[in-house]
């Protein structure tokens, strides 16, 4: 599969450039949309995605996942997910997955997702998958001890570009095993590489703090946690998971 690559130095964001790129009707295949630095990296919710200039990957790519109905639409967050450990995985660097989409290294946040649906009837027209990963960049002098990169994490510097192009391999093989319908994989693979996965972690519902062991997150997207009131489901924003 041949993927457009559109290239920009600065944009305010590449999930932003990207919905304008659709609206105006010149987007006819997979694109991706990339970006040395953004002025105003969008993270989920209100929060804001920081980035130096030049050292990390940056980018939205424009997919047409016709084939997902809008109640699995969770599938595609996933399969990004994986995508993005596998490229760690190929480099030797351990890391892990936190629900719903964050990418953690050494328990620090190394990347970040924000995928933007259109529906139509009832499956997805076209999502904007923006995906943030920290490569180069060593200090995070926001976030020093929350956030890392795949250099803070090995010492090494990497080369943006190939580590770019490898990464839209591994999201391409993740979007077609998604296509060919291998979900029950999807979901394996995804649980595997959970954080937190077994183990005793302390949650707040925003009203109050509650221990819990994730088991596991369903089709749907729903993280299932064992608490003292047997198996429960949650969806994204309900719970947050203290660590
Ligand atoms: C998160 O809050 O974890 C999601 C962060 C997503 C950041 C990426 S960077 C490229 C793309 N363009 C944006 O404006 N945001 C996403």
């Amino acid at each position: 599969m041949e993927s457009n690559v559109i290239t920009y130095g600065e944009l305010d964001s590449t999930n932003r450039e990207a919905a304008t790129l659709i609206s105006s009707g010149l987007i006819t295949g997979d694109t991706f949309v990339v970006a040395d630095y953004q002025g105003n990296g969008r993270g989920q919710g209100n929060n804001h995605w920081v980035s130096d200039r030049g050292m990390n990957l940056l980018m939205s790519w424009i997919v047409f996942p016709a084939f997902l109905s809008v109640k699995f639409q969770f599938q595609l967050s996933k399969a990004v997910s994986l995508a993005i450990s596998d490229l760690l995985e190929s480099h030797t660097i351990p890391c892990k997955i936190k629900w719903p989409n964050d990418i953690l290294i050494n328990s620090m946040k190394a990347g970040g997702i924000l995928i933007e649906n259109s529906i139509m009837e009832n499956t997805l027209k076209h999502s904007i998958i923006g995906i943030g990963l920290n490569i180069n960049q060593r200090n995070f002098p926001r976030f020093p001890y929350q956030a890392s990169s795949m250099c803070k994490e090995t010492g090494k510097t990497y080369d943006l570009t190939e580590v770019r192009t490898m990464l839209m391999t591994c999201l391409r093989v993740r979007f077609e095993q998604l296509k060919n319908g291998k979900t029950k994989d999807i979901d394996r693979e995804y649980g595997a590489r959970m954080f937190g996965l077994n183990e005793e972690s302390k949650f707040s519902d925003g009203t109050a703090e509650f221990i819990g062991i994730i088991r596991g997150v369903n089709e749907i997207g729903e993280l299932q946690v064992e608490t003292v009131k047997g198996m429960q489901t949650f969806v994204f924003h309900e719970i947050t998971l203290i660590y």
